[in-house]
């Protein structure tokens, strides 16, 4: 195994022993391409969607929100295209029988599995996972899992027009599941069959788009910036045009150097006013826009960052592991598992520790700070064990601080330092001495 697999195994290892991220059905033998997200997962996962909400709708004037159905009319899927196209070509070993995606058997038209050269000439396999709505199982209550969720943005797009009263630009933002049935889901959360997507359709003139395009590229470099991901370990792939959707006229993927290689985190796709134009078409619904100053009616052009809540997870992951050597006082040295999360994505900001647990005054004390911090972050009190070991929890949880409440804040060594407490900090280890009443203006403005 070379060193980046290991990496990745002890990053998987990690999420499963603290509590990110457990497979799906698990006690059932699992489900492949499904995971359900622990108690640190949860945290970790609400917190990307929070602040991308916070910074994509919440901070800005021209953008709005919705939260579409997962279930839609197939007449949607029908007219986007998905119905027909939304497809990867399939090959399969008729010697061990697996089904393989075409672009993964490679030149020598071999089986990865068996290295058998029976197989199947492509065909087609619709990734979407399909339903039936009501009583009856016909071909009329047909319909599908969403694989995206920019659709019900386009078909909602009047109503939203009608009702928030924007102007050109303005973007409609949505966060929510899709599904596609994957053939190959891997690389752990990396690609899934049931995932969560944070899209926007920007709408704008025609002649504005590509300006735009590049606006929401450099916007979306700066978010992963903003959660700790490092421009080091950006990339920004401009799709060759053979490879990018007919009518789109530009397409950038924002890729993050994963331990199994450079992978696409987010696509910025300028898609034109097909969208629109296809859902006015089929529905024979209006779906234009009325210029004012211009008196013209046309339909707005649309510019797509499409990011995917669970690669953002992934990567935050994988930035954030650490292993370090480090010597305790008397002169031991052990690793130190630590999880270096931006203290804005950490699930959990802050742990308070009583020095002792058998010590009502220091409890208490350490009660009081846990009542003074919880309504502004996610706080853990922890009281079992020696408090270096509660350090390491902590450490591996991505605590970016610790509090700890001992002799020295009930006045006993010291009247100064009465209602002070230590306040650790994750990355550096170090240790200040803090006034209570000073922790949480100190806390929210590192943590926010
Ligand atoms: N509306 C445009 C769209 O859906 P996409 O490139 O197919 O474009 C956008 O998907 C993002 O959704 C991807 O960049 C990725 O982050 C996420 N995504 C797509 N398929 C995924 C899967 N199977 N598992 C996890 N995330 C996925």
């Amino acid at each position: 195994m070379n060193p980046d697999q290991q990496r990745m195994e002890k990053i998987v290892s990690l999420c499963k022993r603290r509590g990110f991220i457990f497979q799906s059905s698990e006690i059932y033998g699992g489900l492949n391409g499904c995971w359900d997200y622990g108690p640190l997962g949860v945290e970790l996962k609400r917190n990307v969607k929070d602040y991308w909400w916070r910074v994509m709708v919440r901070e800005r004037d021209d953008v709005v929100g919705m939260d579409g159905a997962i279930l839609m009319s197939r007449a949607v899927w029908r007219a986007s295209g998905h119905e027909e196209t939304f497809t990867d070509p399939m090959v399969d070993c008729r010697t061990c029988k697996a089904r393989l995606r075409a672009d993964q058997i490679g030149e020598k038209k071999q089986c990865p599995s068996c290295g058998g050269k029976d197989l199947t000439e492509p065909r087609s396999f619709n990734l979407m996972f399909k339903t039936f709505v009501g009583a009856t199982e016909d071909d009329d209550s047909v319909t599908y899992l969403r694989p995206e969720t920019a659709q019900s943005i386009f078909v909602q797009f009047k109503n939203v027009l009608d009702t928030a009263r924007k102007k050109l630009p303005f973007g409609i933002a949505q966060i929510g599941k899709a599904f596609r049935n994957e053939i190959n889901p891997r690389n752990y959360i990396f690609r899934s069959r049931e995932f969560e997507q944070m899209e926007l359709e920007y709408f704008c003139r025609a002649e504005e788009g590509m300006k735009w395009l590049e606006y929401w590229k450099e916007q979306r470099l700066k978010f992963y910036e903003n959660i700790g991901i490092g421009r080091d370990k950006l990339h920004v792939l401009t799709v060759p045009d053979a490879d990018r959707a007919f009518y789109s006229k530009g397409t950038y993927d924002i890729e993050y150097d994963f331990p199994f290689g450079r992978q696409e985190l987010e696509g910025v796709a300028y898609r034109t006013d097909y969208d629109l134009k296809q859902h006015q078409e089929a529905s024979g619904k209006p779906l234009d826009y009325f210029d004012e100053e211009t008196k013209q009616r046309f339909i707005p052009h649309v510019v797509e960052p499409s990011a995917g809540v669970d690669r953002t997870v992934l990567a935050l992951l994988c930035n954030a592991y650490d292993e370090e050597t480090v010597t305790d006082e008397k002169g031991k040295s052990e690793t130190r598992i630590v999880m270096r999360f931006h203290p804005r994505m950490a699930p959990v900001k802050v742990g308070v520790f009583p020095l002792l647990k058998n010590n009502d005054q220091l409890v208490s004390k350490a009660r009081e700070i846990v009542a003074l911090l919880r309504p502004q972050m996610n706080v853990f009190y922890d009281e079992t064990g020696a408090i270096g070991r509660r350090y390491r929890r902590q450490d591996e949880a991505g605590t970016p601080f610790g509090i700890t409440v001992d002799f020295e804040t009930l006045g006993e060594k010291d009247p100064a330092l009465r209602d002070t407490v230590t306040l650790r900090e994750r990355d550096s280890m170090r240790q200040e001495r803090v006034k209570i009443g000073d922790l949480l203006q100190l806390l929210l403005a590192r943590v926010s």
